[in-house]
């Protein structure tokens, strides 16, 4: 196997690209993004970057905190000096408490998607491609992509879309379903980006609240204009997946007020729908998935638990995977 194509410039996309490039193999990485990034992607915007998807991550793994220190090093990544706090949930009492925590929390700089840029540094990428349909004919892959331009002479496929996605394509190639149900792997958060004047107490807010899940806010984050950052809970993105950014600007600046007591006048800057965002607790993680005799692997954050770190973990499981089966290929008379 020489030349791979890589679906997906996520963390775990750029991590096996970048393995593999590193194995001296051909790789080419597609996103139907305009930059690579995935949800790990803050937006450009006048008032600074805005992280409207992961907001931070940790390292527990001796792998992840290896490229932690080198991204720390080259100057990808920062610590983030975040202060915690929790919006608890008393029986319907909802209250604000300190919830300080020594746990290392790592944000990219000047923005969330530094650290999957730096490692995609020098690999052919095609972005703004989202791909629809492969085909596998000879021992050879082409990609074709929704405006019907092709892609082709890829000896195998690494896919890192999430499952949703990767089953819709596999599906439209009539290739070998990926899952059993695709559709519970992953669930929604709506994301919304708001400006005040205030500089609160508490920088990061794990929420047990009907509506939200985290609250966030940007003052200590370099790069980023001070703002918070509201995700909404899987089951109220959930329930109203389709309502506009008004809808979701409204509930957004009612939370600010009612809960944290802003008074300050309250900016609406961004809102955001994820579709696919974090990983559904009730469903066990499906781990890689591998159809070798078609050289095709297929892995995510959703593999391992929706975290950065395990669609670092996956990344490199993936590429791993492909090396060892062509190492085995190579052995064999
Ligand atoms: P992705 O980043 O989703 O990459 C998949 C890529 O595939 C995308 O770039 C997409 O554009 C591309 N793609 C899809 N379909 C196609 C197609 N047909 N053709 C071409 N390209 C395609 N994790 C943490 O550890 N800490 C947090 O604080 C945190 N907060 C989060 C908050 C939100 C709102 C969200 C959404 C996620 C959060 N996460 C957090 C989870 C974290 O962002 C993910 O675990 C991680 O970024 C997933 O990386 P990935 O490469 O597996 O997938
Ligand atoms: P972590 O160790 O900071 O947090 C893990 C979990 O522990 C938190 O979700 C929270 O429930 C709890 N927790 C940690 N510190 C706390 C504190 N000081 N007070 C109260 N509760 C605390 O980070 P880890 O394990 O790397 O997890 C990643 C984070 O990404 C999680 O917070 C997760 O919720 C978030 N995430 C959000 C998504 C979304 O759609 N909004 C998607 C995927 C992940």
């Amino acid at each position: 196997m020489k030349k791979i194509a890589v679906l997906g410039a996520g963390l775990c996309g750029a991590t096996a690209a970048a393995a593999l490039t590193q194995q001296g193999y051909q790789v080419t990485v597609f996103d139907k993004g305009r930059v690579a990034g995935g949800r790990m992607s803050s937006k450009r915007t006048e008032q600074g970057y805005l992280d409207m998807g992961a907001q931070y991550f940790t390292a527990r793994s001796d792998a992840f905190k290896r490229q932690v220190k080198l991204w720390l090093d080259a100057g990808k990544v920062e610590l983030w000096p975040c202060k915690t706090a929790l919006l608890s949930n008393d029986e319907g009492f909802i209250s604000l408490k300190a919830s300080e925590d020594t746990q290392a929390r790592f944000i990219g700089v000047p923005s969330m998607q530094s650290p999957v840029t730096a490692l995609l540094d020098g690999i052919p990428q095609v972005n703004s491609c989202r791909i629809q349909k492969l085909d596998y004919q000879q021992q050879s892959w082409t990609l074709f992509n929704d405006e019907g331009v092709s892609y082709t002479g890829f000896d195998a496929i690494i896919l890192t879309l999430p499952p949703v996605q990767a089953q819709q394509l596999v599906a439209h190639s009539a290739l070998p379903e990926l899952f059993g149900s695709a559709d519970d792997v992953l669930e929604p958060c709506w994301a919304v980006a708001m400006h005040t004047d205030a500089m609160p107490a508490q920088d990061a807010i794990f929420c047990q609240h009907p509506k939200l899940r985290f609250i966030s806010h940007q003052q200590h984050k370099a790069g980023r204009s001070s703002c918070y950052i509201l995700h909404f809970n899987a089951v109220f993105s959930g329930l109203y997946l389709d309502e506009s950014a008004q809808f979701w600007f409204a509930e957004a600046i009612a939370i600010l007020r009612q809960e944290l007591h802003i008074q300050q006048e309250i900016r609406p800057l961004v809102a955001h729908r994820w579709l696919y965002a974090s990983q559904n607790d009730q469903s066990a993680a499906p781990g890689l998935i591998a159809l070798p005799n078609l050289k095709l692997w297929a892995g995510g954050d959703w593999s391992f638990g929706g975290r950065v770190e395990n669609a670092y973990l996956a990344g490199l499981n993936l590429a791993n995977a492909l090396i060892e089966q062509d190492k085995s290929q190579q052995e064999t008379p």
